[in-house]
């Protein structure tokens, strides 16, 4: 019987991840063999640190700490980058990719950040490099939208890609706490980082963003033209409005596409309860996607964690492997990216319904005067909802949800409003409303 081939696997970064990755390949290797038809065999772990016990039984003789040297071994074929960031790592893709060698990496902040660079060094180099880890954790979207629906021109993606915030949201709502205390509650149990920002500013969330909607249109998409708002400071009290009036709040990656150009944008957006989307709760990922063939899917799963993200890296470790057998490559991105540059959508021009939180001065002809500007503004009024007033209360909270408008046409109104004499005493609070055709 003739020896079945091996794949050289190189794995930079031990962390969570990279643990998560040994301990796969150690345990389903035998049934990865018997799918694959060749043997993913682990050369060695790079990590500054390869004291720490990472819960893994690994030879100790694969542990080091020079990813480099690692990364050059002739009998490395794949490289897998899971140290995360756009400093060591992108030089240590980069050395590999020069190589000709396949690069697996779970790092969107690189790809967001550097992507045209990297494809386009893939390409000169012949290699490719492979990225299911980055968007959705477990979940298969970057080959659904690779692959599956390759077909398609992609109408629109919404995803819910970042579990720290779509926690702590869903515990607001269930639990009616403010944002502060479950963001703690969160960083104590393990689910929000000290540093949280990255999560709850939405850039994570943009990043993810970036990848999918550079995938869905052939295009860079650069992070400036990814309009972000995170959840940092949302009021309770907004999410208890929104439910009122049958809506939860989620914050969304929104990427449409249409003839007059493409939206790449992230932001708590309210979704109607019955939504699918809106079912999604706690640390969990969802992705909607709409091709103009296949209509609307939709791919649900864990979005991180060891497990998740270690199921992904394999599978593009596995495709990797069959790449090289068959002497061949996947397309990937830079070959897209060759295609006409995309046109993004001009903010303003964006057409949406929204959710308007006021401060309204308790006084007979306010709300008439605030509709009166919206109408001004061509802004129609979907419904109205005002909480009858705390006693000798001077504002009170009034809701009006809006029918579609331009953004521009929106925040000219709210301008309009926030300068007349005697209507609010703080800033509107204001929130897109998706409604998904
Ligand atoms: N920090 C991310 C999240 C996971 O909370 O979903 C890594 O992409």
């Amino acid at each position: 019987m003739s020896k079945m081939k091996e794949i050289g696997v190189a794995v930079l970064g031990f962390g969570t991840v990279g643990a998560g990755v040994v301990e796969t390949l150690l345990e389903n290797g035998g049934l990865l063999a018997e799918r694959l038809g060749l043997r993913l065999v682990l050369r060695g772990v790079a990590d500054l640190d390869i004291q720490t016990d990472r819960g893994v039984k690994v030879d100790p003789a694969l542990l080091t700490t020079d990813g480099a040297a690692l990364i050059a071994r002739p009998d490395v074929d794949v490289v897998v980058e899971l140290i995360g960031g756009t400093g060591v790592a992108k030089t240590f893709i980069l050395q590999a990719l020069k190589l000709g060698k396949p690069v697996v990496t779970a790092n969107k902040k690189l790809l967001a950040e550097h992507g045209e660079e990297i494809h386009r060094m893939a390409e000169e180099h012949k290699t490719e490099i492979l990225f299911e880890a980055s968007v959705g954790g477990g979940i298969p979207i970057i080959k659904a939208l690779r692959e599956g629906l390759c077909a398609n021109r992609i109408e629109s993606i919404y995803g819910i890609l970042n579990g720290t915030c779509n926690y702590i949201l869903t515990r607001m709502e269930e639990e009616k706490l403010p944002f502060d205390e479950v963001l703690k509650a969160a960083q104590a149990a393990g689910y929000a980082e000290a540093e949280p920002s990255l999560d709850i500013d939405g850039h994570d969330t943009a990043h993810k963003a970036a990848v999918l909607a550079s995938l869905a249109y052939g295009c860079n998409v650069p992070l400036d033209k990814v309009r972000t708002t995170g959840i940092r400071g949302l009021a309770a009290a907004d999410i208890a409005y929104a439910a009122d009036m049958g809506y939860r709040i989620k914050l969304l990656a929104i990427i449409q596409g249409g003839a007059d150009g493409v939206e790449v944008s992230v932001q708590p957006t309210l979704v109607e309860h019955g939504h699918q989307l809106a079912a999604v709760s706690g640390v969990f990922n969802a992705v909607l996607v709409k091709g103009d063939v296949v209509g609307t899917t939709l791919y649900y799963g864990r979005g991180a964690g060891r497990a998740a993200t270690a199921s992904a890296v394999v599978a593009d470790l596995a495709d990797a492997a069959l790449n090289l057998r068959a002497g061949g490559r996947r397309r990937d991105l830079s070959a897209v990216h060759a295609r006409t540059p995309v046109v993004f959508r001009e903010p303003g021009e964006i057409v949406a319904r929204h959710y308007l939180r006021f401060s309204m001065k308790d006084q007979p002809g306010t709300l008439a005067r605030v509709a009166t500007v919206l109408g001004g503004h061509r802004i129609g009024i979907d419904s109205v909802m005002q909480k009858e007033a705390p006693k000798n209360a001077e504002y009170v909270p009034v809701i009006i949800v809006t029918g579609p408008a331009k953004e521009r046409e929106m925040a000219s109104a709210l301008a309009e409003i926030a300068a007349m004499a005697g209507v609010a005493d703080r800033p509107t609070v204001i929130y897109r409303i998706e409604d998904f055709e």
